[in-house]
């Protein structure tokens, strides 16, 4: 928390949080457990700003019909996961167009040799051979903008971010050496210690990802207890037989083993301690168990929330009008630096 002297009277000035999530597929384990676990729990000390990335998603062609369907769902899946709308500014990206505004600005200062660095783009155009499409190539640009607009202090996200996040101080560092310094704030990535990069549960070399074709790879936070209790029983592990945390050897074990201690809130010594003498199997039923009671009453609040697309709607437009109070004000700031008629 700061204090800063403002207009001769002494505020309490909170820092300001920014993340989101590309609207593809459902949310994961993995983004629960890398990023909105940790976005609920800082709702209460700072000023947050939480979005959907609806414009992210095309980026990948979306069915018009199940975009606009998963946008209620990504949204009630914020608020089912704990994400307080009076406590946090939550809104959809598309809502606010000073994003795209910001982006062009940001995309005309970036190098190509940038972007042609980027992992997430060298992946995803392999991937998606017949559509590598220049907003592919773009979207780290528009993630920096997303950031920007509202002056965020931290960004918490999961390890697969870092690259992007690294851009963004990049891109603020063009900014400032080209125009002036002190319009965009410098971002800080917000990491956690634990579960920033939760593995594919059938094959633990890769990061778990909710557009996985195989939906064996992945535990939804929507999904049903059978279901969750099926994924987590038939994860890959190796042969062994010693529960000990060995993240090169016994990868599949150990991301278990990760994902336990997230959810319980137990260290990994206190899980190996728990589990001498017993086999993979108990850790798979215990594990079961324990994520199916952390995801039924997320799953009981979505299905309400889902019934009520009303509520949703208001909330998404209030939301919105909040988060552009904010971001009118970077743009315009920026729309004057760079020699713009305002
Ligand atoms: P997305 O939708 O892929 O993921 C949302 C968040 O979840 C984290 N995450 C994971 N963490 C741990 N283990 C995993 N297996 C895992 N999979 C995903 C991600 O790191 C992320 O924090 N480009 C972003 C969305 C975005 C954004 C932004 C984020 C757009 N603009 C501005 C922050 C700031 C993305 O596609 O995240």
């Amino acid at each position: 928390m700061i204090w800063r002297f403002n207009f001769g009277i002494l505020t309490d000035m909170k820092k300001t949080i920014l993340s989101g999530s590309t609207v593809t597929g459902d949310l994961t384990l993995g983004n629960y457990i890398g990023a909105i676990n940790n976005w609920a729990k800082l709702q209460d000390e700072y000023e947050c700003f939480y979005f959907l990335a609806d414009l992210h998603a095309l980026t990948v062609y979306q069915d018009p019909a199940i975009l606009r369907e998963r946008t209620y769902s990504f949204f009630a899946q914020y608020l089912a996961l704990g994400l307080d709308p009076k406590k946090n500014v939550i809104f959809v990206q598309s809502h606010v167009p000073e994003h795209t505004q910001l982006m062009w600005i940001l995309t005309c200062l970036t190098p190509m040799g940038y972007l042609n660095r980027m992992t997430q783009f060298k992946e995803k155009s392999e991937k998606h051979v017949k559509n590598i499409n220049a907003g592919l190539f773009t979207y780290p640009v528009l993630m920096a903008a997303d950031i920007l607009l509202y002056q965020a202090d931290m960004v918490p996200v999961g390890e697969d971010q870092r690259q992007h996040l690294e851009l963004c101080r990049d891109i603020v560092g063009f900014f400032d050496n080209k125009y002036s310094e002190g319009i965009l704030k410098m971002p800080d990535a917000y990491i956690g210690k634990m579960g920033a990069r939760i593995m594919s549960l059938q094959d633990p070399t890769k990061k778990m990802s909710k557009s996985d074709e195989n939906d064996k790879n992945f535990v939804s936070i929507i999904d049903d207890a059978k279901k969750i209790e099926k994924k987590i029983k038939s994860a890959a592990t190796d042969s062994g037989t010693e529960i000990k945390f060995d993240a090169e050897n016994k990868a599949g074990l150990s991301n278990l083993m990760t994902i336990y201690s997230v959810l319980s809130g137990k260290s990994i010594q206190q899980i190996e301690q728990d589990f001498v003498g017993k086999m993979y199997g108990h850790l798979k039923v215990d594990l079961a168990e324990l994520t199916v009671q952390t995801l039924s009453p997320v799953k009981a609040k979505y299905d309400d929330l889902m019934k009520n697309k009303d509520y949703l709607d208001q909330l998404m437009k209030s939301g919105a009008d909040r988060a552009q109070v904010r971001a009118a004000v970077t743009l315009d700031k920026v729309y004057k630096a760079v020699g713009l008629h305002r």
